[in-house]
């Protein structure tokens, strides 16, 4: 039996890992893109932070029908890009395809539908066109969407937010690798922000299923283009036979044998990113009690800079600093009054500028 990627040393996990899959097919223009934008920055001497943020799928077939996905819906991500680039950063956002976006996240939730914001003007007197109006803001939210339009304007005009998408875990490895490595010349002007919500477990290429899986027995004739030998899913005793089933016994039980995906978090830190650059990352928990040991254990193996601890029931309204220098734990909390009026809880309650000097005052003021 081949040893697990879990067990290898960081480099050679590596390869193995990214020998399983071919580049991503947007990954060269994704480069380009991602080139361009970080010459600009650094000509400027500007700092230019990636942003990871949204769910990592895992593909159950490669001609990909059924996938296992993460919660994430962005909110994380695209709320703290808007923030970097309110304090001056430039931001490579590397995102979950169609989850949330900096800007246009406060008209994309599906409780705050575009079109509620809209309204249609009386038509015009003396206008040619008399039965109908033009399509308006409506009056109640004129303010609050030209600041979000005048600030997306700026961002767009001045090159300041470069948009990237992926979907699977191996296209955001890749991407990450790629963006990291492009990052270089950026040195300590680079920061990384890791928000994104990445899969721990995968199904290795050479073990995946070529076309969808068969959920009933096929003819001999059709077999053999499902699975693959050794397959990670399935496989002939995976017949359901359940006590008190009405299904037929040649209804297969799916059985899906995964793999862990290697923590990249060590080779970001210590062979893709530059010298002298920030790396942060993201704990996420479910069980209370493990929050702050889990995120202590990580800033210890992987050496950079800032965990940011966060439960999946509380991650909007409080998350938890762990550094490595006093005071090590620092709690960030929305105080319960403002929860209800924000629509991404800590970032928009306290703004990442503000982090530091909003915490004290935040803490004193949480029931
Ligand atoms: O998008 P929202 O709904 O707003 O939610 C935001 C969030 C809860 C997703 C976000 O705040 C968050 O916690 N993101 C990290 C989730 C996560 O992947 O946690 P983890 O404990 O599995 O991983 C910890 C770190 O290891 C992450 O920074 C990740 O980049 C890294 N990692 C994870 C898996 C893996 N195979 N390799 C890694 O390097």
């Amino acid at each position: 039996m081949s040893p697990s990627l879990g067990d290898m040393e960081p480099a050679e996990a590596e390869s193995v890992y990214f020998n399983e899959y071919p580049p991503p097919k947007a990954l060269p223009k994704h480069e380009a893109l991602a080139r361009a934008f970080i010459d600009l920055h650094v000509e400027a001497n500007r700092r230019v932070v990636l942003v990871t943020s949204g769910g990592t799928t895992v593909p159950l077939e490669a001609q990909t029908v059924r996938f296992i996905d993460n919660f994430s819906a962005g909110t994380r991500g695209a709320t703290s890009a808007e923030y970097f680039l309110q304090q001056g950063y430039a931001v490579i956002f590397l995102h979950r395809q169609y989850s949330l976006l900096p800007y246009s996240r406060h008209y994309s939730h599906s409780t705050n539908c575009f079109l509620d914001f809209m309204d249609e003007a009386p038509p015009v007197p003396g206008a040619p066109n008399q039965d109908h109006g033009s399509i308006v803001v409506r009056d109640e939210y004129q303010d609050q969407m030209r600041d979000v339009l005048r600030k997306y304007r700026y961002a767009k005009q001045n090159n300041r937010l470069l948009l990237l998408p992926f979907t699977t875990v191996a296209e955001y490895m890749f991407e990450l690798r790629s963006m990291a490595k492009l990052m270089r010349p950026l040195g300590p002007n680079a920061l990384f922000y890791l928000a994104a919500a990445v899969s721990d477990f995968f199904i290795p290429r050479s073990r995946m299923a070529e076309h969808k899986i068969q959920s009933s027995e096929l003819p001999p004739e059709f077999q053999g283009g499902g699975a693959v030998e050794d397959s990670a899913v399935g496989g002939e005793d995976e017949i359901y036979t359940g006590e008190n089933e009405a299904k037929p016994a040649s209804q297969k039980k799916l059985v899906i044998n995964l793999d862990p995906v290697p923590k990249f978090l060590h080779r970001l830190v210590d062979g893709w990113a530059p010298d002298g650059s920030m790396v942060v990352s993201f704990k996420l928990e479910t069980d209370p009690t493990l929050l702050v040991y889990k995120a202590r254990t990580a800033l210890q193996r992987y050496s950079h800079h800032l965990v940011i601890g966060n439960l999946l029931s509380t991650r909007k309204w409080e998350v938890v600093f762990i550094t490595p220098d006093p005071p090590h734990e620092r709690w960030i909390r929305v105080p319960k009054a403002r929860r209800s009026k924000s629509i991404s809880g800590v970032e928009d309650q306290v703004g990442l500028a503000e982090i530091k000097k909003g915490e004290k005052a935040a803490n004193s003021e949480t029931s």
